[in-house]
């Protein structure tokens, strides 16, 4: 378990200033699929029983020991352009651990996704996880997309198949116009018609025969087996469902490892805006409270002076 680090006023400010910054540095650059593949890369490390790994800012570490390994292929893009983000605004607080997830919630969000709530407060690990049996590659059948959501801690189909829709991105323009095929497993075709457009289309085309598109073998696994089989289909049908339930489930994947319930702070992308409207209430209150006792008291000492 990492313990959560101490998230003042100041460390919100940097949170509100990357989030701004990596909307406008990410819808430039066409690159939410990266970045949402980068945060979930980094959580995807964590182990429930050890409680080690998650969304703790390793895969910074991890890219270098590790880069010739497919599942961190071209990631290392995404460290620098956080770290392009963290110099510009000369950041000095929020840890990487917190930035890779901001970036995640933020590529859902420029591509017409769900909000999904950002509570602040991973902190970095500067120790890479044995990671070797922690890789995904998208070769997983249905047994083992179970085994690897389970090791997370996170098993219900409800979970893995909506967050498994954060595919609804895969297979973009990088910029300058340039396709990723240097990190793609894709030989040729497609796998989303929008994959700049967070919706449900990913699901929408599990189930469509369209040979067009391409597909992995954990996309097949999603279609075959009957319990991931009927989160799909609601999905596919509905839209709305489908949102709510990647955003919470996305809330889940960002804040595993980390007790963060247990810390005295609000919660959700408007926790910044209710904290202070809490402290003005607060704040007005006193005010109110002070003047009727000064009124009170006055009163109390003309009453005995007469
Ligand atoms: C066990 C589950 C998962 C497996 C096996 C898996 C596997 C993969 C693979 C193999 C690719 C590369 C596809 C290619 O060659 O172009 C990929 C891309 C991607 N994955 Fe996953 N993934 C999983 C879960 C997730 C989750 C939960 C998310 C997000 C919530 C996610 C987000 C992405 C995105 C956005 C891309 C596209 C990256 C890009 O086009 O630049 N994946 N995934």
């Amino acid at each position: 378990m990492v313990e959560p680090i101490v998230v003042d006023e100041e460390y919100r400010k940097e949170i509100e200033m990357a989030r701004r910054e990596l909307g406008v540095f990410i819808t430039n650059n066409k690159c939410a699929p990266l970045m949402l593949q980068f945060a979930w890369n980094d959580a995807a490390t964590y182990d429930a029983k050890s409680r080690r790994g998650g969304p703790n800012g390793s895969i910074r570490l991890r890219i270098g020991q590790e880069l010739k390994h497919e599942a961190n292929k071209g990631l290392e893009n995404a460290v620098q352009y956080c770290e392009i983000v963290k110099t510009k605004l000369k950041l000095k607080k929020v840890s990487y651990a917190d930035l890779y997830q901001v970036s995640g919630a933020v590529a859902v969000e420029v591509t017409k996704g769900p909000t999904i709530d950002f509570v602040p407060g991973r902190k970095d690990s500067n120790e890479s996880p044995r990671t070797e049996g922690r890789f995904i590659d998208g070769e997983e059948d249905a047994r083992n997309l179970r085994k690897i959501f389970s090791r997370m801690g996170l098993s219900d189909e409800q979970d893995i198949v909506a967050l498994c829709g954060g595919h609804t991105l895969i297979r973009t323009m990088y910029p300058k116009g340039e396709t990723h095929k240097d990190r793609s497993k894709f030989e040729e075709g497609k796998s989303t018609n929008k994959p700049l457009k967070f919706d449900n289309s990913y699901f929408k085309e599990l189930l469509s025969k369209d040979a067009s598109f391409s597909r992995l073998p954990m996309d097949y696994a999603l279609v075959e087996d009957p319990k991931f089989h009927h989160c799909v289909e609601r999905y596919a049908k509905d839209e709305e469902i489908f949102f709510k339930e990647y955003a919470i489930s996305h809330g889940k994947l960002s804040e595993l490892g980390f007790n963060l319930n247990n810390l005295d702070q609000p919660k959700g992308p408007y926790a910044k805006l209710n904290q202070h409207k809490g402290l003005i209430g607060i704040g007005i209150a006193s005010v109110v409270v002070t003047v009727i006792l000064g009124y009170l008291l006055k009163r109390k000492k003309n009453q005995l002076k007469n």
